[in-house]
This record gives C-alpha cells, structure tokens and sequence, in this order.
C-alpha cells in the first residue's frame, strides 16, 4: 500500500479504485492547493494525482523525496518539468485520448461564438438592448466555406479540422515539422479567416502569437484558442483586438490563467473568453480521472503507466 495524494477531488468513481489498493489523501479545497500547501501535503507521498494547475517543479519534487509517480490529469504536460522527474527516476503521465473530441467541439463552439459575437449578444438581450429586427445589426463573419489554419495538427487540431469539412471549410495546417499538406506558419497567418491554436505548450511556441503574428493576420480574422493561454501574448493580443489588426477572438485558454476580472484584455472588443473547459463533459472528464488512476496504480505497481509522457 502507498501513500498518494490528490490536489482535487475527481468526478466518477475512479478514485474509489485508487483507495481500494492505496492510502489516499485528497486535498478538499474549492482551489487548488498554493505551491506551500502542494509540498506540505505531498512531502510523504509515493504518488501524485496532480491538476494542470499544479506546478510540479524542482523545488516540489526535492520536497518529495519517496515519489514515484506522477499522474497529471490533463494531457497537457506543461505545468511539470519532464526533465526534473526522469533526473529523479519519477514516471509522468497523463489523459490523451479521451478528451480529444470534446475539446474539438469546444474549439469549434468558440469558433462559430467569436465569428457571430454569441456571448455580447445573448447578454444584449439579457441587458433590455433587443429593441427591433436589426437589417445591419450584430453582423459577424460566415464559418462555412471560409479557411481555417490549425496551428499544432496532432489528434485535437485534426478533429478540429475533421468537423471544418462539414461547414464546407478549406483547412491549412501548419505543424512543428514541415511535411507535405503543411504549410509555413506565415502562409497560415496570411491566409486564415479562422486560426485554431492546437499545439502544445513548449519553450518555442510560448508567444508563438505575438504582435508580428497578429498584425499578419487578416483584419477579418479571429483567433481561436483551446491549447494554452501563454501560446498567445496577452497583451499583444489587446491591441490587436483595440486597434483592429484582427477581427475578434476566443479563448478557452488565457495568460494568466485565471484571467483575473480587471485584466486589461477584458476590456477588449469582440472577445469571447471561457474558463479553462475544452474538456469539460461529464463522460471525458470520468474518463480522464480513470486514466490517470490506470496511470497510478500502474507505476505505484512497478509496471510502465499505459500513459506514459512522451
Ligand atoms: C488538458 O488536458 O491539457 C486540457 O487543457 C484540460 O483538459
């Protein structure tokens, strides 16, 4: 039996498996814990059940001198230093797979939010501001026939591009390595109507979106993204949305995370935020805790995670 700690309690019954074999801790707090509290309540575990807004750093791991494992729940892997933990001999992993449709669909939601400004108008209404049928009122951008450019065409970013085929789109896809169907990511910044970031967040793409990105975009463009706020220079993006460089933006993702109520970019035009919930259903996120218990229980057993970082 090994001590495990969790930074939140999970949806479905996984954890129920994981305390059937392991003596488990779970942090109880409506947020999660603070870098102190993280390192008091994991200082004796084998294994950790962390959130993507855990950083499990150097600092966290020196503090934790028995773990052997490390089950991020997220498929994301940015908020825990891979280098840190292979030095240490700590096996990661994480949930791909099974989010991968639903955080498509949220893509594809903000998408069609941002082109026809859903969220300023559904709170016109709300606010008393319908007053007539309006010939020349909340006109926004057509999806359909338009060109999307996926930044970042792993599993997400082609589903993304699976669901465009159905609203007739012509799809660009620009990726880390050229490959025939790629295209440069300047050809993409000229060309898309719609640009869905999908990639992962890494030293090369933090700010992969900064001003000189934007401002090569089409005044008529918008910015989606599901993948990381820090792929995305906030305050570039600002700018970009005041001045008109492009046409409108949303985001499930934000830099900093969370936005806080009074940040600059939310006084911006034609911005649709959302917080953090491209996998946000019910059965993917049942599933995600499943797979990171499987992940667990799998190292805390000697055995490869089924989900091990790459
Ligand atoms: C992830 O898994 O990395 C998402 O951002 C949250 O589901």
């Amino acid at each position: 039996m090994a001590r495990c700690f969790v930074t939140r309690r999970l949806p479905g019954q996984a954890l129920e498996r994981l305390a059937a074999e392991h003596e488990v801790d779970v942090w109880e707090g409506a947020l999660p814990p603070a870098a102190a509290e993280l390192r008091e309540r994991a200082q004796a575990a084998e294994g950790l059940l962390c959130m993507l807004s855990d950083r499990v750093d150097a600092e966290l791991l020196d503090a934790c001198p028995d773990l052997r494992a490390v089950a991020n729940y997220a498929v994301g892997l940015d908020n825990v230093d891979l280098g840190e933990a292979r030095r240490r001999g700590i096996a990661v992993g994480n949930t791909p797979g099974v989010l991968t449709e639903t955080t498509a669909d949220l893509a594809f939601a903000l998408m069609l939010a941002a082109a026809r400004s859903l969220g300023d108008a559904a709170a016109a209404v709300r606010a008393g501001d319908w007053r007539t049928w309006e010939p020349a009122g909340w006109l926004g951008y057509d999806v359909h026939g338009a060109t999307l450019g996926i930044v970042g065409p792993g599993d997400i970013g082609m589903a993304v591009a699976r669901r465009a085929e159905g609203f007739g789109m012509r799809v660009l896809l620009h990726g880390r390595e050229p490959r025939p169907g790629r295209v440069p990511l300047e050809a993409l910044l000229a060309e898309a109507d719609f640009l869905s970031l999908h990639c992962p967040l890494t030293e090369e793409t933090r700010h992969l979106i900064d001003a000189a990105a934007l401002r090569a975009m089409k005044p008529t463009a918008i910015l989606v993204n599901t993948a990381r706020g820090e792929i995305v220079d906030s305050e570039a993006l600002r700018r970009a949305l005041e001045e008109g460089w492009i046409a409108g933006a949303g985001l499930d993702v934000t830099e900093p995370e969370p936005l806080p109520p009074e940040h600059p970019l939310l006084g911006a035009p034609n911005l649709t935020v959302l917080p953090h919930v491209g996998s946000a259903s019910h059965a993917t996120r049942e599933a995600m805790a499943a797979i990171a218990v499987d992940n667990l229980l799998a190292a805390l057993a000697g055995k490869p995670m089924p989900h091990a970082a790459e």
